[in-house]
């Protein structure tokens, strides 16, 4: 028996505002149909006024309640859209929790933010240095989308997921048991905002505010991520001993169901053990896997003792899967 952390607590926000693709299609030259046939995504949710901390709070406030409780000593917040480029959001929501002076920092790994915030968090625990964590993924990416580009408003959605991590043993259900993380910087052109940091800043009088807006090549991007999180589950299904069959649940980072299909095929995991959320949110980014993980538990796809296996990959470029088992709780 090893000290692990457990998974004890799981929340979710969304914003008020409901996007569909019709409304979209008013002013884009796209369609419903083009939509979810080559993205899955049926609609997604957009904040009006609400900044990314504001969802975060909601999702962890959910999140602390569900695993009963008020303490935490560490909080990571995975956002590529913070309230501020200085400081960190994360000090920021723990305080509106209060949760008093706790170590507490920003993740920036985008959509695989989750993951390498959950990874890290986890290693915190597994090494004494933490005894419970609140681990969120929060975003407002259509606070950088440009509203005139089709390839990407039609995908990005906002919203927060939230879990707590406490110090308990590998044999226990909701154990972290194997994670994985990598990256390939030579592909950070793929997907990112080309203004605003020390490269290209937006204080100079010639920035313009375009170069604020998300930029993606859609094609290479699938192409990668494809191959990315199906090489980076097979490491951990090598680690952990588990075969395709034996996963009940693989809950990857919802960029495009034709995506998340095609990974699960390559990995041999049945596609109705494969969680589809982005019909409901589309790509939230950093919020994906765990919206995803609340959807399957409210659904019954997620029972006590579950093998479940999650997988992401985000700009950077940035993958990485973590292995678990899932708890006794019930989303809130
Ligand atoms: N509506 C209608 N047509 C669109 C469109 C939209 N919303 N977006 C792009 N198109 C057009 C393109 O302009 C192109 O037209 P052309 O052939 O006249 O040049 C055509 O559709 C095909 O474009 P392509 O980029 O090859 O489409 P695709 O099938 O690859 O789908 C994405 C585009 C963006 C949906 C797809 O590449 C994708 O999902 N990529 C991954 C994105 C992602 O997951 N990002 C986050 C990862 S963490």
């Amino acid at each position: 028996m090893t000290r692990a952390a457990v998974l004890s607590g799981l929340g979710t926000a969304l914003p008020p505002r409901l996007v569909t693709n019709d409304e979209l299609s008013l002013r884009l030259n796209t369609s419903d149909e083009w939509i979810r046939s080559r993205t899955g995504i049926g609609q997604r949710y957009w904040t009006d006024r609400m900044a990314t901390s504001d969802l975060a709070v909601d999702a962890g406030r959910r999140a602390l309640k569900a695993a009963d409780t008020d303490l935490v000593d560490l909080v990571v917040l995975a956002t590529t859209t913070p309230d501020h480029p200085c400081p960190a959001t994360a000090p920021d929501v723990a305080a509106r929790l209060g949760l008093g002076p706790v170590a507490a920092f920003d993740v920036a790994a985008v959509c695989s933010g989750f993951v390498y915030g959950l990874a890290t968090a986890a290693a915190h625990v597994e090494a004494r240095l933490a005894e419970r964590a609140l681990v969120i993924g929060a975003e407002t990416f259509s606070t950088i989308l440009d509203p005139g580009d089709r390839s990407t408003s039609i995908i990005f959605g906002d919203g927060a997921g939230a879990v707590i991590l406490r110090a308990g043993h590998d044999d226990e259900p909701g154990a972290l048991l194997e994670s994985d993380l990598g990256s390939d910087g030579s592909l950070k052109e793929l997907i990112r905002i080309p203004g605003g940091g020390s490269r290209q800043r937006t204080t100079s009088a010639d920035s313009d505010l375009a170069s604020g807006h998300l930029t993606m090549d859609g094609r290479a991007v699938f192409r990668h991520a494809v191959m990315r999180m199906a090489e980076s589950a097979r490491t951990l299904l090598a680690r952990t001993g588990w075969g395709p069959a034996s996963v009940d649940c693989f809950v990857a980072h919802q960029a495009n169901v034709r995506i998340l299909h095609a990974v699960a095929d390559q990995l041999g995991i049945d596609r109705d053990r494969t969680v589809v959320d982005l019909d409901r949110v589309g790509n939230t980014s950093a919020a994906s896997i765990p919206l995803a993980l609340s959807r399957a538990a409210e659904t019954g796809r997620l029972m006590p003792g579950h093998r479940v296996l999650l997988s992401a990959f985000g700009a950077g470029a940035t993958w990485g899967s973590i292995a678990l088992t899932w708890p006794d709780i019930t989303a809130d």
